[in-house]
């Protein structure tokens, strides 16, 4: 039985970043095993979003995203992480056998107090016990369904190595498998998708396409992507600039090609080829775009389909931590 998990964290509404790093790519691997579990990590968000309205309304929002994107709730398990309370316990059980040293090298909080010394602050200066134990968490949200393989960015890596060598520990201390050991998955898109200034593509740079919205505001946002200044009937040179690789995520690769020619040949406007982009991605986004606003009107729809998840997902929670209580002598 081979299981593939990931979470995504509700901090914010996904951009087409996010779409070709996360979403897509989960959703297309996930046949390559026997059960996907999909998460919402919005304990996790919770040292982040602390405004009640905005943590609930983005839980939401991913929730409606996965599905939007086509997630079938039939076969893959789509749940809120505050939806398995044996998470939290697992994760105090985990406490307990985590040296506190790990949690000190965790790039996370590593960068919050490298940045507070750098300031001439105290190193914990606005460090919550949330961020700090943030690995102990995302370990127990997947060492409780004993997922195989989890897709992550390269900046979770080191939160899987760690959730792998808290479980393996226990299994020595234990003397059997109580856990499988996790392995990553690098997805090499997340974080690398371009934004319109040329920079990565980031809700932080003020750069991002959006996912879910209007053709006319993700061509506005489209309109931002930096050219340079070739009159309309002159030859540009398209290879690796913003506009050609954004299309080349939304077309075939003979499409790719053809746009390329045309921008190469002359004739072809910086102006008339940011429309041509849009248009794709049009064409792309528009009906996973209507699924997602439905969805958004119907949030008791979203939050039974997550209910529904948990329920089905809660068993095999309820049996571990049963297993691991009576190996723990916990009573
Ligand atoms: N920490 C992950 C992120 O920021 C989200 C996450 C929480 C996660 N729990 C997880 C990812 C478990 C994979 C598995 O993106």
């Amino acid at each position: 039985m081979t299981r593939i998990l990931t979470g995504v964290k509700p901090t914010g509404i996904p951009h087409i970043g996010n779409y070709f790093g996360t979403f897509e790519p989960a959703l297309r691997r996930a046949g390559e095993y026997d059960e996907a579990f999909w998460f919402i990590a919005n304990y996790h968000a919770l040292n982040q979003i602390q405004d009640a309205e905005q943590l609930e309304h983005n839980t939401l929002s991913i929730a409606a995203t996965w599905l939007a994107c086509g997630l079938d709730p039939n076969e893959a398990f789509l749940y809120a992480q505050s939806d398995i309370p044996e998470v939290f316990e697992l994760e105090t059980m985990l406490n307990s056998f985590t040296p506190k040293g790990w949690m000190n090298k965790a790039h996370a909080y590593k960068a919050a107090a490298d940045k507070n010394t750098e300031a001439n602050k105290p190193t914990d200066d606005g460090v919550s016990m949330g961020l700090y134990t943030y690995p102990i968490l995302m370990a127990a949200d997947i060492l409780i369904f004993d997922a195989n393989v989890i897709p992550v960015g390269k900046d979770q890596v080191q939160h899987v190595e760690i959730a792998r060598d808290i479980a393996q520990k226990i299994n020595q201390h234990a003397g059997q498998d109580l856990f499988v050991l996790p392995e990553h998955r690098i997805e090499e898109n997340v974080g690398t998708i371009v934004g319109v200034d040329g920079r990565k593509m980031s809700k932080s740079y003020n750069n991002v396409i959006p996912l879910f919205s209007t053709a006319e505001d993700r061509q506005n946002a489209i309109n931002k992507i930096v050219t340079d200044s070739t009159a309309p009937e002159d030859p540009k040179e398209a290879e690796g600039t913003p506009l050609l690789t954004l299309f080349s995520l939304v077309a075939t690769p003979e499409e790719t090609e053809a746009f390329k020619s045309e921008l190469e040949a002359g004739g072809l406007g910086w102006g008339d080829a940011k429309k041509r982009l849009g248009e794709k991605m049009d064409s792309y986004f528009s009906s996973m775009s209507a699924e997602y606003f439905r969805l958004m009107d119907n949030p008791d729809e979203v939050r039974a389909i997550l209910r529904d998840g948990a329920e089905k997902v809660r068993p095999l929670a309820h049996e571990h931590i049963a297993k691991l209580r009576s190996a723990m002598g916990v009573i």
